[in-house]
């Protein structure tokens, strides 16, 4: 068979409301073009993030009914603990909260100021989290990642010159690890290969410096290297996953993406020393290490996903669907990142609106348009999200590249709901010559985008 069809039934529904233009463009300037400030109940279809969205299945919800709520030892820790384990190989599972807490608790051990942290590129929390600590996190990707439109197949690899270069030049005790974020969220959900990861290793090894990865992507990643890497085909994707985690010393795990849940996380380690740490910060920070800041059918509902997530008939469909919207798009000449990523489409905003100046935020303006024509919400990752101010005209600065990232969340839409975002778009770009430019007429002194109020910008 040739369709490849969603390899799940609906039992439980969640209604979407659908809107006429008017009440949109109402809902936008209350919101004052800011997509973060739109209650999600106005939205048709939500692409904001593929973090914490996913839908989950029966055997979740079914797994949430037997959480242990006991404080210390809870069964479902352990459960949770022997899944965690089984696939990582780590000596040691903490749960956490979310991904950002395994950093901050990864990096308030290891961090601190004169440390360098090297990766293929650090997520913004994780960045946050280095630097925070007085570190300086170091984003060497190889340089075909930083190109939009060149074709290939692992765009999220760690250069490893660069890598070779970063640990001669800083000492050992300068350098606490080298961190691969697998998929690269940050350069558009690009995969890292295994070679390239047994490299790092290698290098890592060498400088006596342990490796880590940032791990919230882990199955995309694997299903990529099955997909792409030579003699990887026949391998279980379950087997690949494996061996990425074998060739780590530790991990920070977002389980908001490829553990099927709504909330969860954990950090993975080998390193006794690093352990004990670690477990006396997480009771400082997120609660006793057997619950980490969840509730014990948390627990349940990840051990489950961490199951699910690496069925191969689910990451095919998942692949399947978030390349079907980038092909159809580029066969209509919509301008994308290329090739598409594992968990989103990213539209290239420069290519798109090349009317709109880059200091009136094409990416954001492009953004509430699809809002405003069908009640689809993406995400400005351009000059609003990253750009700075000119200190002397306080105009804003151009950035590298001007995004809206169309983010998968995991099991819940269909294929229609993407015909109906791929048509969307089409109309879009039809009439793309007509979409206006914007100003910010507020905004906070840092993370901008969250809550900036902007309006459109009326030029002679
Ligand atoms: N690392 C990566 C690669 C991520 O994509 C994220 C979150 C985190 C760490 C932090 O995890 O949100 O559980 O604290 N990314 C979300 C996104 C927010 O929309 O891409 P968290």
């Amino acid at each position: 068979m040739k369709t490849i069809i969603e390899p799940f039934r609906i039992k439980v529904v969640e209604p979407i409301k659908i809107t006429d233009r008017a009440c949109r463009e109402r809902v936008l300037a209350e919101a004052h073009h800011n997509l973060f400030l739109v209650h999600a109940a106005d939205v048709t279809i939500d692409l904001l993030t593929d973090s914490g969205t996913a839908a989950m299945s029966a055997e979740q919800w079914s797994a949430i009914m037997s959480g242990d709520e006991s404080y210390a030892g809870s069964r479902s820790f352990y459960r949770f603990e022997k899944v965690a384990k089984d696939l990582t190989g780590f000596t040691h599972i903490i749960p956490v909260h979310q991904g950002r807490a395994a950093e901050k608790i990864l990096f308030g051990i290891v961090g601190g100021a004169g440390k360098v942290v090297p990766a293929n590129s650090h997520f913004d929390t994780t960045r946050a989290n280095v630097e925070y600590t007085g570190a300086q996190a170091l984003d060497l990707l190889i340089p075909e990642g930083r190109d939009p439109v060149r074709d290939h197949p692992f765009k999220g690899n760690i250069d490893l010159e660069a890598l070779e270069n970063c640990l001669e030049t800083h000492r050992r005790d300068r350098v606490p690890l080298v961190l691969l974020t697998v998929t690269n969220n940050s350069g558009g959900g690009q995969p890292v290969s295994l070679e390239n990861i047994r490299a790092a290793r290698a290098i890592a090894r060498r400088h006596g410096v342990p490796l880590f990865l940032d791990a919230c992507r882990f199955a995309e990643n694997a299903y990529f290297i099955k997909l792409r890497e030579p003699g990887q085909a026949t391998r279980p994707v379950r087997d690949i996953a494996r061996e990425m985690f074998s060739l780590a010393d530790g991990c920070t795990m977002s389980a908001k993406k490829d553990g099927l849940v709504n909330i969860g996380g954990f950090l993975g380690l080998n390193d006794d020393d690093l352990a004990v740490r670690a477990r006396n910060l997480t009771i400082l920070i997120e609660g006793f290490p057997t619950y980490g800041g969840l509730a014990g059918r948390d627990l349940e509902a990840m051990a489950q996903g961490l199951l699910e997530v690496l069925e191969e008939d689910y990451l095919n469909y998942r692949f399947i669907s978030t390349a079907y919207l980038g092909r159809h798009l580029q066969e209509a000449g919509v301008p994308i990142l290329l090739p598409v990523g594992g968990h989103a489409v990213y539209l290239d905003a420069r290519r798109f609106v090349p009317h709109i100046e880059p200091r009136d935020f094409p990416a954001q303006a492009l953004a509430c348009e699809l809002y405003l024509e069908a009640g689809i919400r993406g995400v400005e990752i351009g000059s609003l999200m990253f750009g700075t101010n000119d200190p002397q005209t306080g105009r804003p600065r151009p950035v590298a590249m001007e995004l809206v990232r169309l983010a998968i969340p995991r099991r819940v839409y269909t294929q229609s709901h993407v015909d109906y975002v791929v048509e969307a778009i089409q109309d879009v770009f039809r009439h793309r010559d007509r979409i206006q430019g914007l100003e910010i007429i507020s905004e906070a002194p840092f993370l901008r985008h969250f809550t900036a109020h902007l309006r459109p910008v009326i030029r002679p």
